[in-house]
């Protein structure tokens, strides 16, 4: 039971955290022109003009509309903001910006007045949902202007993002991924010439693995503001497996483009070279070809491409549970951690998230943001895929609507966990789950590899 005390503490809390989140929300809409508002960076994405009209109607439709039971204050937008109104292509015919702001504004403080009527013993749950949309349309809406500025550099030919080009021999790389089996060598294609940047002298950094034994943790999480696809909390038995220590380097992958990796199907599923032959990418999309960012994780990855990589240093993606249990479970005390540090909100100090930076830092940049086990890097800087597909777990039941999560329970979707340096703190944690189809890269995703057993000792 929540306390009269406890009710306007919380309302407090809850009021000063919506007001944080829009503010940096609205920050991103700075300087902004009209052209990019209502523009698709994308076609798999709608323009960032869409997004933020969408934070305003979803807040009215659940707040508003559902909970304090008004009528739709701008039914004129209903069709267009709604989720499953207009298909993405038709989101382009949009409201000022200046409009927009108004219609947040206006729900926003209807919003506030029924905070104070609003009875959180039954509704705590959906004001956290509210907060934790805002916050992922907010990462969103990030990485679409990314995007944009990616597109940008393109076009100007920065000389700091040139087309990566294959230049030298592959080197020798043996490896093994079961014990006795050595699977990986050199490739034989035949590679142009001219090189763009300095071969890289040593092995690169950052290989180190983790064991983790093998045992039962606990998934998943059933506080108040666990979404729907992280509940409930429940036992999970693994066997023993090894685990990257940092994310996949920039450096690192470079040995893999180096190998011919882009052109050469021995690493790819059959599924990632037929994506690979339709969407003919050399690079990860975020590609910087400077050896300044080495040691900053590869982002702007598939699915695919993470995959082939893991085979081609003869490691595997590891699964949703694996990443979780190497990130939240602290085997000394028997109980997970909410956080990888701890049960501490995230800091500046701990990881890197909420777009302080505006981009990646090297993987080893957070040492007091370490998991139990030594894991760097598990939340902020890059989304990491898994090998799992999105599901629901035991009990599943959708909320506060069957779309936000149970109509991606379809084996199509893959699990990304762990935030990105775009990630706002409420969506920030261990049992998080985000998804996409295994051919996007315009998310903010790297990755890090595991294997079955320890090949390294
Ligand atoms: C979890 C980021 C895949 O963008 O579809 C926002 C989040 N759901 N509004 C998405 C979401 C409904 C979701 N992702
Ligand atoms: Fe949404």
């Amino acid at each position: 039971m929540i306390s009269e005390l406890s009710q306007s503490s919380l309302k407090e809390t809850i009021s000063c955290n919506f007001h944080q989140c829009r503010a940096k929300t609205l920050a991103l809409f700075v300087g902004i022109d009209e052209v990019t508002f209502c523009a698709q960076a994308h076609p798999d994405f709608s323009p960032i003009g869409w997004h933020l009209g969408h934070i305003a109607y979803t807040e009215s439709l659940w707040l508003l509309e559902h909970s304090a039971d008004l009528p739709c204050l701008f039914p004129q937008y209903r069709k267009l903001f709604a989720a499953n109104g207009l298909p993405k292509c038709d989101r382009v015919k949009l409201p000022t910006l200046e409009k927009t702001l108004h219609y947040l504004d206006t729900v926003r403080a209807k919003v506030l007045d029924y905070l104070e009527l609003a009875d959180l013993k039954q509704q705590e749950r959906l004001w956290q949902f509210i907060l934790q949309h805002e916050s992922q349309h907010s990462e969103i809406i990030t990485f679409l202007l990314e995007l944009g500025k990616q597109e940008r550099r393109q076009l100007s030919l920065s000389p700091r993002r040139q087309e990566y080009q294959i230049t030298s021999p592959p080197r020798e790389r043996h490896r093994l991924t079961n014990p006795g089996e050595v699977v990986l060598q050199a490739s034989t294609t035949e590679l142009p010439a001219a090189r763009k940047r300095p071969p890289l002298t040593s092995t690169p950094p950052f290989t180190e693995m983790i064991e983790i034994p093998g045992g039962e943790f606990e998934m998943g999480d059933s506080s108040v503001d666990a979404l729907d696809n992280e509940r409930s909390a429940h036992i999970v038995y693994l066997d023993t497996y090894c685990i990257d220590r940092y994310p996949v380097t920039c450096g690192q992958y470079l040995a893999f483009m180096e190998a011919g990796g882009y052109q050469n199907p021995r690493w790819w599923s059959k599924a990632g070279w037929e994506w690979l032959q339709t969407e003919q990418v050399t690079q990860p999309l975020y590609w910087c070809n400077n050896p300044a960012w080495d040691n900053h994780p590869v982002y702007g990855v598939s699915w695919y491409e993470a995959q082939a990589y893991s085979q081609f240093v003869g490691k595997r993606l590891p699964t949703e549970a694996e990443w979780e249990k190497a990130v939240s479970w602290d085997a000394k005390a028997n109980r997970r951690r909410i956080y990888p540090w701890g049960n501490e909100q995230p800091t500046l100090e701990l990881c890197n998230h909420d777009n302080f930076m505006e981009r990646t830092t090297p993987v080893d940049t957070f040492p007091t943001g370490q998991s139990a086990y030594g894991l760097y890097d598990a939340l902020g800087n890059v989304w990491e895929w898994t090998a799992s597909w999105f599901d629901g777990y035991k009990g599943f039941q959708y909320y506060p609507y069957i779309g936000y999560s149970q109509v991606y329970f379809d084996q199509q979707h893959r699990v990304l966990k762990g935030g990105s340096w775009a990630t706002r703190p409420w969506v920030l944690r261990s049992s998080f789950r985000n998804w996409y189809q295994p051919g996007v890269r315009q998310i903010l995703a790297g990755f890090r590899c595991a294997t079955s057993t320890n090949f390294l000792s």
